[in-house]
């Protein structure tokens, strides 16, 4: 049963900053409807900074919209539970600015039901209305290297309530407490292109046992990385000559399994090997799909928000998937 949605949308900075003011004056005008509604029903207004929720009475902080390049922005609207949601860039408890829940603060059914019956003609499932959208896309190349493709406006049927782990956890290990307590997103609820991805890559594995093989895949690739003149050191050396210059820590090796089949190498796998140390500078892939089993050591991922200004960004969020994780 759906119970509410989410809208993304894409929309040209001097719009955007219209938007926004727009949005303040609403937000203005929904601090007066939030302190006439906390005469009876409580004040539901908060915003969320850093994961903590604050009451809210003027939208004016940091980074609360007015930015000068193009920004997606998003609205989530809960059908069921009365709450309003808005934030910046992608769906995350992070990057929600503001919070209007019409039940906060209520305890007594009594009031619950009046204040469902008051908002009945905005929160039922009765009324329904017909939306077309056409494929139209936008491009926009702001902040640094990032790039965004996306579709100017995107609906998912399910309201923004908490955040989606990164980690996946295959649906056959799933028993009663991690349904509980929410660390992984099962496979089985995996976007169709990325479960068929994770599908393909959960049984794979760098290392066969010594035994069989004479010896450990992983051992030879350090060997490989780490001696003059072998391979895998001198495309390193190749990479940082044609790439980044004498910052021989920023690049790590591709290898495409199979031939390409898409424009991008590593179109569908592609194995990566990151030595020791290495990283890439942020960046963003579109709207691709993609599915990253660990085979061997950690890996260090830190998120950013959309359209960030490269070099101040701070992570949203970090983790660091060990060897046999999907992410
Ligand atoms: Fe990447």
């Amino acid at each position: 049963m759906g119970c509410g949605s989410s809208l993304v949308m894409l929309v040209a900075d001097e719009q955007n900053i219209k938007n926004e003011s727009r949005q303040t004056t609403t937000n203005a005008s929904m601090n007066d409807a939030g302190k006439k509604s906390a005469m009876t029903s409580g004040d539901g207004l908060s915003t969320m900074k850093g994961g903590e929720e604050e009451e809210l009475t003027i939208l004016n902080g940091k980074g609360c919209g007015l930015e000068n390049r193009l920004i997606s922005y998003w609205y989530s609207y809960d059908r069921d539970n009365l709450v309003l949601k808005y934030g910046k860039g992608y769906r995350m408890e992070e990057t929600t600015f503001l919070t209007y829940d019409f039940l906060k603060n209520v305890s007594s059914s009594e009031d619950k039901e009046n204040i469902r019956k008051k908002l009945y003609p905005y929160f039922n499932a009765e009324e329904k209305r017909l939306i077309r959208m056409y494929e139209a896309m936008m491009n926009s190349l702001k902040g640094g290297d990032i790039t965004v493709t996306e579709q100017i406006v995107e609906f998912d049927k399910n309201p923004f309530i908490l955040n989606v782990s990164p980690l996946v956890l295959d649906s056959t290990k799933v028993n009663l407490f991690f349904l509980d307590e929410g660390n992984f997103t099962f496979s089985a609820s995996l976007s169709p292109a990325c479960r068929e991805l994770y599908e393909n890559v959960k049984g794979c594995h760098l290392n066969y046992p010594e035994e069989v093989t004479g010896f450990l895949l992983s051992n030879a690739i350090r060997y490989s990385i780490d001696t003059e003149g072998c391979l895998l050191n001198q495309k390193l050396k190749e990479k940082v000559q044609k790439f980044v210059g004498s910052n021989k820590e920023a690049t790590y090796l591709r290898i495409t399994l199979r031939s390409s089949l898409g424009k991008s190498p590593g179109i569908p796998y592609v194995l990566e090997i990151w030595p020791q140390g290495h990283y890439s500078p942020i960046h963003n892939h579109g709207n691709a799909n993609a599915v990253i089993k660990v085979l061997f050591g950690s890996i260090h991922i830190m998120i950013y928000n959309k359209q960030v200004s490269t070099p101040y960004a701070l992570p949203l969020k970090e983790f660091d998937p060990r060897e046999g994780d999907v992410t």
